[in-house]
């Protein structure tokens, strides 16, 4: 059997990596930068997904071989202003610490009736310090008053997508596969490579 391509995600989050995986099946050899101990942190010091992305994608593939693809996402609320946006990850003031963000955003939407909200990823591709393609994609829903669930990860719980009565926690692995943000931008991504525009599979 060939060997299968190899894909770096240029991401600490294994929640990112393993949702990767599930979408992508077995066209690729999925590794991230947690295989490369040796990887600097890269700062996400851009004020938009895509420059949050490209720093990543470009960051990595710079001290690395193989084909780097880099995810820059969060949750975009109307009645706050777009907030948490690009500052999704640390909004209850700790890195990463999921369980906060999902506290303040319960107490910040409390009093608001427009609960409308979406979930955005951008995908930087890149090999060699050189940026190759974008992709994006979106998923639009609301904003739940309540938490429920225990698939997904960070704002999961909270988010009930259009069209459904749950949250995406509640929705669970195969159903967030198809219909997320990064699914999304992922299935654009992939076929770009299947039509042969990229890689040179
Ligand atoms: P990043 O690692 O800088 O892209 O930050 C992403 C942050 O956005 C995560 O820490 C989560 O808070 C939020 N986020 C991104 N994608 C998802 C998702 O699929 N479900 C829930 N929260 C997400």
């Amino acid at each position: 059997m060939p060997e299968l391509p190899r894909l770096i995600i240029a991401t600490r989050n294994s929640h990112k990596t393993q949702e990767i995986r599930h979408i992508l099946g077995d066209r690729f050899e999925i590794l991230d930068v947690t295989d490369f101990p040796e990887l600097p942190e890269i700062e996400e010091t851009g004020s938009t997904f895509l420059e949050n992305a490209r720093l990543k994608a470009l960051g990595i593939s710079g001290r690395i071989d193989g084909w780097v693809l880099a995810d820059d996402s969060g949750l975009d609320v109307d009645a706050l202003g777009g907030a948490p946006g690009v500052w999704s990850s640390s909004y209850g003031g700790e890195e990463g610490n999921h369980a906060k963000n999902n506290l303040r955003l319960i107490s910040e939407m409390a009093n608001h009736d427009q609960r409308s909200a979406r979930f955005l990823c951008t995908l930087v591709l890149a090999k060699n310090g050189k940026e190759i393609a974008t992709f994006h994609g979106a998923v639009e829903g609301e904003i739940a008053r309540q938490p429920s669930g225990n698939g997904g990860f960070g704002y999961d719980p909270l988010f009930i997508p259009t069209g459904y009565s749950q949250t995406m926690a509640d929705l669970g692995a195969d159903k967030k596969s198809q219909l997320s943000h990064r699914a999304k931008a992922i299935q654009s991504f992939v076929s770009n490579v299947s039509s042969g525009n990229l890689l040179n599979l």
